[in-house]
């Protein structure tokens, strides 16, 4: 691995990766690609426009001249696609950025590395990979007493966005399995941590009780996700593009199942200990249920733990208080990101 795509290095996973990598690896040359949707923001990469490692392309996946461009110029061997429309609620409202940029995104990128990569029928240059960022959500939803998502768990997503991640993973198995394209696909669970558009519930939670709004939580608030700091993320990815066998999926997860109450109830607690009295359960408010809501995510990450050595290293007791000290300290960054469209988006979702 020497010169190094990373598709939506502005976003949340994106932005951590690269600080990741960069620290990891002194040897390789990152070319971050980003459109800067809503989601994309350069400031999630600030104090990084000094390294000589490191090179923003403002760019669409989807764009065919402008990606092989960038391809050539920069002579790149690894592709790591986390670009993606990424937030279930917005697939719901309008699923066709998702079919754009996730499906047609993929393709465009997997049509253009195998051009590039390729030195003979099925036969490509030494040591090129392309490693699709996935999710668990394309295994569709658990019961309570089911066992975690293995890698052998069939695919069966429920909303447009896992439809169009499940629909992407199906395309980089059919390079490989068509043309031995070298290819990884990664599938983790919820990620939380700095950096997060306030979209997602961690960060909207942590917005909301700073400035004394209401949570609204979906349903009765027992949905299960299975949380993983995001460096912990970071790191299984890397594992992943150096030593994952080619043609194969790897299941991340970080053992760390809660309800969403749980997770609500846990950050109004610190709060309102550390920070403001004011803070209280009364934010919490019920709302009308995400249509199709999955009921429970759970990985089981044994083939990543077995194969490449990694297991998830934050616990989530530390993990939150990381994730919370982080939003506190950087409530500038809170604020510029939820100027403007945020409202508008707020609004349009919560009726409020
Ligand atoms: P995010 O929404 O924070 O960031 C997505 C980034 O992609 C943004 O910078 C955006 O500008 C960029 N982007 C969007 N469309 C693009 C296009 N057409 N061309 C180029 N760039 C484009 O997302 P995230 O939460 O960081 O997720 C990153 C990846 O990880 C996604 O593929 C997502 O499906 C996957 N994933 C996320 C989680 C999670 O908990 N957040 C968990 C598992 C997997
Ligand atoms: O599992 C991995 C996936 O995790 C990723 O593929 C997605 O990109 C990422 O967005 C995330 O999807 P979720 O839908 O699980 O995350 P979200 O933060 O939107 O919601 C987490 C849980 O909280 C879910 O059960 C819905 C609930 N929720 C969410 C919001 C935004 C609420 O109760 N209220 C809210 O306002």
């Amino acid at each position: 691995m020497k010169n190094v795509i990373v598709t939506g290095g502005a976003g949340f996973i994106g932005s951590n990766f690269i600080r990741y990598i960069l620290n990891e690896n002194k040897e390789i040359k990152v070319i971050n690609v980003d459109k800067l949707t809503y989601a994309g923001n350069l400031e999630n990469l600030k104090g990084l426009e000094n390294n000589e490692n490191y090179v923003f392309e403002k760019a669409d996946i989807c764009d065919k001249e402008k990606i092989e461009e960038i391809v050539k110029k920069y002579d790149i061997d690894t592709i790591i696609n986390f670009a993606a429309e990424s937030h279930v609620d917005r697939s719901i409202k309008d699923p066709t950025e998702f079919i754009n940029t996730n499906i047609k995104g993929t393709q465009n990128l997997l049509a253009i590395a195998k051009n590039a990569w390729e030195i003979g029928e099925d036969t490509y240059k030494e040591g090129v990979r392309y490693i699709q960022v996935s999710t668990d959500e394309v295994y569709g939803s658990l019961e309570k007493d089911d066992p975690c998502f293995t890698e052998k768990t069939p695919l069966s997503p429920h909303s447009p966005y896992s439809a169009s991640k499940a629909s992407a993973d199906m395309l980089v198995k059919a390079y490989y399995d068509t043309y031995k394209f070298p290819v990884c696909i990664t599938r983790c669970s919820n990620n939380y941590g700095p950096y997060q558009f306030p979209e997602k519930f961690i960060p909207l939670i942590m917005n909301n009780c700073l400035k004394h709004k209401n949570i609204p939580v979906y349903g009765d608030g027992s949905n299960i996700r299975d949380w993983l700091f995001v460096e912990d993320h970071c790191e299984a990815i890397y594992k992943v593009t150096l030593n994952g066998r080619l043609g194969e999926v790897y299941n991340i997860g970080g053992h760390n199942e809660r309800t969403n109450l749980q997770i609500v109830k846990k950050i109004i607690a610190y709060l309102h200990d550390n920070v403001d009295k004011e803070i209280t359960e009364d934010l919490i408010t019920f709302v009308k249920d995400r249509k199709g809501h999955d009921k429970r995510y759970g990985i089981n990450p044994e083939k990543i733990s077995k194969e490449l050595g990694w297991s998830p290293k934050t616990k989530f007791e530390d993990g939150i208080v990381k994730t919370i000290e982080w939003y506190l300290n950087n409530q500038e960054w809170l604020d510029n990101v939820v100027s403007g469209e945020y409202e508008n988006y707020y609004k349009k979702m919560y009726n409020q």
